[in-house]
């Protein structure tokens, strides 16, 4: 699985910005970090073997933020899908947007930007034709995000959230 801590430091380590935040692959040891972050800024929670598949299935993209005391203070990760090309004529990969958050306290530094930019080069590698994800309606800040990286609505999933909230189907392809 090549999860060694330290190889993952370096390989990152271009990414150390002026809140020495630091943006790295994620690790068997992260992932309590990683849910925690989770269940404060989402509705959305899994349980642990779903993190655990992911971190398995698709490690290069799954990244995560620490600060300097080594907390987990943001993460992303992504899952590749085998689906219908959007003309319907055959089934190509997507890179999906499973989820990303960053801790209330370190917002609008930067740190999504960063996670999604370098994990979005990560997944690419599986032969993508589109990133794809779903975001609430009522998501401003995640939205202004994905429209920064150039996401486009592509229609909108009636009821797609537990409590009933619509969801943007955004898209973005990949070149
Ligand atoms: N208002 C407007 N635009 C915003 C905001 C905001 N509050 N926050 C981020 N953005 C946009 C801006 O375009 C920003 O660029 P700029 O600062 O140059 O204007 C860009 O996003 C990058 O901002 P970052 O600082 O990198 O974003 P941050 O680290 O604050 O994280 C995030 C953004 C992940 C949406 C954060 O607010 C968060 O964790 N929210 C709660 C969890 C969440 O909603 N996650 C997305 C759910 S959908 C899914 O996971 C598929
Ligand atoms: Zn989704």
């Amino acid at each position: 699985m090549g999860t060694d801590k330290d190889t993952k430091i370096n390989l990152f380590d271009t990414y150390k910005n002026k809140q020495e935040i630091l943006i790295r692959r994620c690790t068997l040891d992260d992932l309590d970090g990683v849910i925690d972050v989770n269940e404060r800024e989402l509705p959305e929670d899994y349980p642990y073997f779903f993190y655990k598949s992911i971190l398995d299935d698709y490690p290069e993209s799954f990244l995560v933020a620490q600060n300097k005391n080594g907390k987990i203070v943001g993460y992303v990760m992504w899952r590749v899908e085998k689906a219908p090309s959007f003309d319907g004529l055959k089934y190509e990969n997507k890179g999906h947007l499973v989820s990303i958050a960053v801790s209330e306290d370190y917002r609008r530094k930067g740190i999504a930007f960063e996670l999604l930019s370098n994990s979005m080069s990560a997944i690419k590698k599986y032969r993508i034709k589109n990133y794809v994800l779903e975001v609430r309606v009522s998501n401003y800040s995640a939205i202004k995000l994905y429209e920064k990286f150039n996401f486009k609505t592509k229609g909108i999933k009636k009821n797609y959230y537990r409590d009933g909230e619509n969801a943007y189907f955004m898209v973005r392809e990949v070149k």
